[in-house]
């Protein structure tokens, strides 16, 4: 198991136990963690997944690849350092993940 903590634009805390293997943004809306939307399914061509990683998530996932570098480019809200699409990020067995969701992703 991995655990997922979302924490709101308002800094309401979600705390979600997620699957290893799924993405961060799957686990959110599969269990209705609100701040995340998903359009495009997954398939890095909506930026609507967009969230701030902690510094110690960031160390464990690193930074976006060359094609969701450019989608951060296009988020509702502007992308900061720590930013990352979270389609892109799968849970590994056994870690934590923080993220803070934008104010908006539309
Ligand atoms: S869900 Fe569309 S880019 Fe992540």
């Amino acid at each position: 198991m991995s655990t997922v903590i979302y924490t709101a634009a308002d800094g309401t805390v979600t705390e979600i136990d997620g699957r290893p293997g799924d993405s961060i943004m799957e686990t959110a809306v599969r269990n209705g963690v609100p701040g995340i939307v998903g359009e495009c399914g997954g398939s890095l061509s909506c930026a609507t997944c967009h969230v701030f990683v902690a510094p110690e998530t960031l160390e464990l996932v690193g930074g976006p690849g060359g094609l969701e570098d450019e989608m951060l480019d296009g988020t509702a809200v502007e992308r900061a350092q720590n930013s990352r699409l979270s389609c892109q990020i799968r849970l590994q067995e056994g870690c934590e993940y923080h993220v803070t969701t934008p104010s908006e992703q539309l």
